[in-house]
């Protein structure tokens, strides 16, 4: 959730620091602070915005060429300068910056209470730096062996970055359930939550491991784990462009990303579908296929966003491969005692890889010794690295809060399995399977035919800028599609916004529709055509307002709705892929009309790395 960022090397710090904190924002956007590792440990922090922390180190002495940064996302302790990150301990010997949960933090602060420890904030991180200077001091160990002591004494989840005043040629980093990637110059070292800092420097990162601990100096890179003994780093090429992380000629990172879904959609299918698209390929689960095909159910599980994906994926696959489908909250699933068997197939989606509960859940399952595999869109994150197998999104990298070109690339991905499994199990017909994989290859065209309507669709936004509710509706694998509508439009602009399969309206929700209520019905043509036909009318006999998301040309719908907006006709099993699409733009104007910071909404993070 947090944003963490790291330079030893040769050059300043300082911009460095702001910059890689710039990126990497959209992780924790509450407070934000810089250590600069000098002749002494000089320490900004501030509530607010880096820019805010910009303006409150101006003036101040900013040399160093060693140094840390943090975004905050408040889990302990409300966001405010004292709770701001770097924490310094007690005595002044160790600097510290941390993503994660120290769960036993009250315990240790307790004990070192006792100890007469002071403390300044209400921060878990603190209680760390103390309880690392405590050991250290005691035991007249140097600060890689304080450190790692202290951690086998951690219950939680950490990415940390560590200075000591007495080796300040040195950091330490450790991570546990939070990522940390270390980057690798000439000479200099960074150290990021995830690459968006570092690529503009290097492209070579060794991403780090659960209990890894790094001693990072200019010259020097050891990597070790929590026990002490000595590590092989990997170093990768990162594959991330400069292009991508920057917002182009875009007000917001999320209409950039909205306006990517043609690209990112042909990315997540290219090289996988075959030139006379007659057949499917995905290379990262070959190995694995045998198991999938036999499996007797499957187990889908994600949060958020990616759990509508999901839920999509378990119409495709019932539909297609005509294999049994659960959908999980990750959440649930790992705290309930659920029955998973070894014939089962588990799927993890994520677009970050790094969300805790679907990490969790994973870790969980493997034990039953059914097959895992992750639908994952930052590659060498934590997710795939668990899994059996899995196939990559390649929707690029998505910095937007709210998720929209990786969900659209999560249900290519699901298609596409969903269609391959079909095939091999000989539970789709040839016709279909080439149909559906035409469809797809057609799909990112027709997004631009709906992008071109934007003016439209914020026309109608206009309308309902002001709602203080709405309600979405649709039916079979459109009723995903409403429940992330909603999750759109109440994230980024606050309205409060409900998905309810549309059948199911009559059995409550159908109470609050008055004349002041947008009802969103996704209504393209599919076999339940003529009952979401019916339901748009008891919404009408109601005086609610509808906004109807309809296959072109649809006449019988416009004489019914307050508005329509037309998407080309497609396979239903892909209307998602299109119907989705308004419903992301409709969601971004609302917001931005009424004035929310719709890249970083309030209260959200961008990686939900804590449970
Ligand atoms: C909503 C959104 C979240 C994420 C959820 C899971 O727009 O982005 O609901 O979908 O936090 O994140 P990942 O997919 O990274 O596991």
């Amino acid at each position: 959730m947090c944003g963490i960022v790291a330079y030893v090397g040769e050059r300043t710090a300082y911009p460095i620091l702001i910059k890689g904190l710039q990126r990497l924002e959209y992780r924790g956007y509450d407070s934000a602070g810089i250590a600069l590792i000098n002749n002494e440990t000089k320490v900004y922090k501030c509530k607010g915005k880096v820019r805010d922390l910009e303006n409150h180190s101006k003036g101040q002495d900013i040399n160093g060429s060693i140094g840390m940064g943090h975004t905050r996302w408040a889990t302990h302790g409300e966001p405010s300068d004292i709770n701001a990150h770097p924490h310094v301990s007690m005595n002044g010997k160790f600097t510290v910056i941390h993503n994660g949960i120290i769960e036993n933090y009250a315990h240790l602060k307790k004990e070192l209470i006792n100890r007469n420890y002071t403390f300044q904030s209400e921060t878990d991180t603190e209680v760390l730096a103390n309880f690392i200077e405590s050991i250290y001091l005691d035991k007249k160990v140097d600060a890689e062996m304080a450190v790692r002591l202290a951690l086998t004494k951690v219950i939680g989840a950490y990415g940390l970055v560590i200075s000591c005043s007495d080796e300040k040629e040195k950091i330490i980093a450790a991570r546990k359930g939070s990522p940390l990637v270390i980057g690798v110059g000439d000479n200099e070292y960074f150290l990021a939550s995830d690459a968006t800092p570092i690529v503009e420097y290097t492209d070579k990162v060794i991403y780090m491991n659960d209990e890894d601990v790094a001693i990072i100096t200019r010259q020097s890179l050891d990597l070790k784990n929590i026990q002490n003994d000595q590590l092989t780093p990997i170093i990768q090429k990162v594959e991330l462009n400069i292009e991508e992380i920057d917002k182009g000629d875009f007000e917001h990172f999320m209409l950039k990303e909205i306006y990517e879904q043609p690209n990112s959609i042909s990315d997540t299918f290219r090289g996988r579908i075959s030139i006379d698209k007659t057949n499917l390929f995905l290379g990262g689960i070959a190995d694995v296929m045998p198991k999938i095909v036999s499996a007797r159910r499957i187990i889908i599980i994600a949060c958020g966003t990616s759990w509508h994906a999901g839920l999509v994926g378990e119409y495709l696959f019932e539909e297609y491969a005509r294999i049994p489908v659960e959908v999980e909250y990750a959440s649930e699933f790992r705290y309930r005692n659920p029955v998973i068997n070894e014939d089962d197939v588990l799927i993890a989606i994520s677009q970050s890889g790094e969300t805790a509960d679907t990490l969790a859940a994973i870790k969980m399952a493997k034990e039953s010794g059914a097959t895992i595999l992750g639908i994952c869109n930052v590659a060498g994150s934590s997710i795939p690295r668990e899994t059996d197998a899995g196939v990559y999104t390649h929707a690029g990298i998505e910095i937007g809060v709210a998720s929209t070109k990786a969900f659209t690339s999560q249900v290519t991905v699901l298609t596409m399995m969903a269609l391959l499994l079909g095939k091999k199990r000989n539970t789709i017909s040839d016709e279909m399977y080439y149909r559906l994989i035409d469809g797809l290859t057609e799909i990112p065209k027709k997004i631009n035919d709906i992008l071109s309507t934007e003016e439209d669709i914020k026309e109608i936004a206009k309308t309902y800028q002001n709602a203080t509710n709405a309600l979405y509706l649709g039916r079979g694998n459109l009723f995903p599609v409403a429940l992330e509508g909603a999750l759109k439009l109440k994230e980024i602009s606050y309205i409060h916004a409900e998905g309810y399969p549309a059948a199911e309206m009559k059995h409550g929700p159908i109470a609050l529709i008055d004349e002041n209520m947008p009802v969103f019905v996704i209504a393209t043509k599919d076999k339940s055509y003529e009952k979401i036909v019916s339901n748009i009318q008891e919404v009408k006999a109601r005086e609610g307002k509808v906004i109807a998301i309809v296959t072109k040309g649809d006449e019988v719908i416009k004489k019914l709705a307050d508005h329509v907006i037309e998407v080309p006709d497609t396979h239903e099993a892909l209307a998602p892929l299109l119907t989705i699409v308004p419903l992301q733009v409709i969601s971004y104007h609302i917001a931005v009309m009424r004035g929310c910071n719709v890249d970083q909404p309030r209260n959200l993070a961008k990686s939900v790395t804590v449970e």
